[in-house]
């Protein structure tokens, strides 16, 4: 493996928008003696106000060093304030850490460090908040359509009610709205980057819900779990994602371990969001998540270009084991803002998608985005893992089984399906198949025309479901 040899300083330049927030860590600081010669062997030579960077150790190493030791070298220990994440898990070991060029010196001579790289900042994948007429569409698209995006009126079929029972779904996003009646308990919260478990932005609950929720979900039986590593403006850093990232895989090994013969099918990662330039740092995460074990799906991005120049994005297609997902409209084509390219492997629904949002138990909100588009596969391997134990310890055979079942509808455009093909069809509205009294009894719970209202213009662009209680 190439990077465990190289050094990366990624002097990549970022419009940084919020402050970095560093957790109150309350703990003894150990003062430690540095290698070289120090002053004193009370003074740490540490200086705060660096940048924040993240380090992995190189596992290859003829003596790999534990965390600690490392940080030891740069007067630092775990307690620290600077110290942000230690990473610590069956695939890969380090740390996320303030630090100034002295302390990057010292690394940089470290053969047993594989990879130094500068924290940077990450967004959700979604493109805008939609609540237009369909006529806004309708002139600014030359594509045919058919029925209201933004209706709930169409049927999704499916071969048995598993619908991923079983399996652990993990969503890295802003958090999840759990109370939302979509996860009929099925939803929590694990992690967060910060300590705060609300998802102040709604993004992460849309994502969750589109995934695995009830009346709007593909995996309506799933275990869902959030993972926060995207603040309430919906961004936040690399060092994040992959402290994320990690935290699933030691949860993924320890579910494995704890439960191997009950009903644990598997783990599935679903990662709506993108940086502007590749990452190495999330590349090799999701290089350490996939070996794990757990599969992991991925947003293409929204910024209209070549998937490869986003992570984790770069991760899928013919450059890994991801699945990077792109977004299509109501009719088959690619929305103008996705990514697109040899990193990515499949299209999904993601103009117009509604999904839950926060606020209240029945609040929905219209979406697009390659955010929105992701989820639906997560929700198809989600299911494709509950049914089949021999996909679900492989991402490498899944993602071949999902692109195999994938639907071609010409100009290289691969449309993501669950395996049905004589599904319902027509005119927006599709004939019922299969699970037809699973979603009439669902959708009983919206208003009577199946359908929300607006509530509020001036407050909120969600919209308010009319449910009948
Ligand atoms: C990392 O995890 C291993 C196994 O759980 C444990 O033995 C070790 O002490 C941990 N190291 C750190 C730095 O937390
Ligand atoms: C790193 O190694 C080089 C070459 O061995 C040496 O000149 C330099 O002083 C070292 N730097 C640090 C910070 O130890
Ligand atoms: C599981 O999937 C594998 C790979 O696609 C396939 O060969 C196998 O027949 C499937 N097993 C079942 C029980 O469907």
């Amino acid at each position: 493996m190439d990077f465990l040899k190289s050094i990366l300083f990624a002097l990549l330049s970022f419009i940084i928008t919020f402050a970095l927030s560093a957790p109150a860590i309350v703990t003894t600081v150990v003062t430690v003696t540095a290698p070289e010669a120090t002053p004193s062997a009370s003074a740490s030579t540490h200086e705060s106000g660096g940048e924040e960077h993240i380090v992995i150790i190189d596992k290859n190493a003829p003596v790999p060093p534990q965390v600690a030791e490392v940080l030891k070298r740069l007067d630092l220990d775990e307690g620290h304030s600077d110290v942000r994440h230690v990473f610590n898990n069956s695939a890969f070991q380090g740390f996320a850490a303030s630090m100034k060029s002295h302390c990057l010196d010292l690394l940089a001579n470290m053969s047993d460090v594989s990879m130094v790289e500068k924290a940077v900042t990450v967004s959700r994948a979604d493109m805008a908040r939609h609540d237009a007429p369909w006529g806004l569409q309708r002139i600014s698209t030359s594509s045919d359509f058919a029925g209201s995006p933004q209706d709930m009126d169409y049927t999704y079929t499916y071969t048995d009610n598993n619908l991923g029972e079983g399996s652990d779904v993990y969503i890295i996003d802003t958090g999840i709205y759990t109370s939302h009646n979509v996860f009929n308990g099925r939803a929590s919260m694990l992690w967060s980057f910060d300590g705060d478990m609300d998802d102040k932005d709604g993004h992460g609950t849309h994502v969750a819900g589109t995934a695995a929720g009830s009346i709007l979900g593909v995996a309506s039986n799933a275990n869902i779990y959030g993972v926060k590593a995207l603040d309430a403006d919906g961004g936040g850093w690399s060092s994040n994602v992959v402290a994320a990232i990690d935290y699933v895989i030691q949860r993924h090994d320890s579910q494995k371990k704890s439960t191997p013969n009950s009903n644990f099918a598997g783990s599935v990662i679903s990662m709506s969001l993108a940086t502007s330039e590749p990452v190495t740092a999330i590349t090799q995460a999701v290089t350490a998540a996939l070996s794990a074990g757990i599969h992991t799906i991925v947003a293409a991005g929204n910024a209209a270009t070549d998937a490869c120049t986003s992570s984790p994005a770069s991760s899928g297609g013919t450059h890994g084991s991801a699945l990077t997902i792109g977004a299509i409209s109501i009719t088959n084509t690619p929305a103008s803002f996705t990514n697109y390219g040899s990193c990515v492997d499949l299209y999904a629904p993601g103009v117009d998608i509604v999904s839950s949002w926060i606020g209240s138990p029945n609040m929905v909100n219209v979406l697009s985005g390659t955010s929105m588009a992701t989820p639906h596969v997560t929700g198809i391997v989600a299911v494709a893992m509950a049914g089949n134990a021999t996909l679900a310890r492989n991402p490498g055979l899944m993602k071949e089984s999902v692109r195999m079942v994938a639907v071609d509808v010409g100009n290289g455009v691969l449309v993501a399906n669950n395996g049905i093909r004589q599904g319902a069809s027509g005119n927006g509205k599709r004939e019922v198949v299969d699970g037809k009294g699973k979603w009439e009894r669902a959708f009983s719970g919206l208003d009577a025309s199946g359908s929300c209202r607006r509530e509020s213009e001036s407050t909120t662009a969600a919209w308010l479901c009319n449910a009948r209680r």
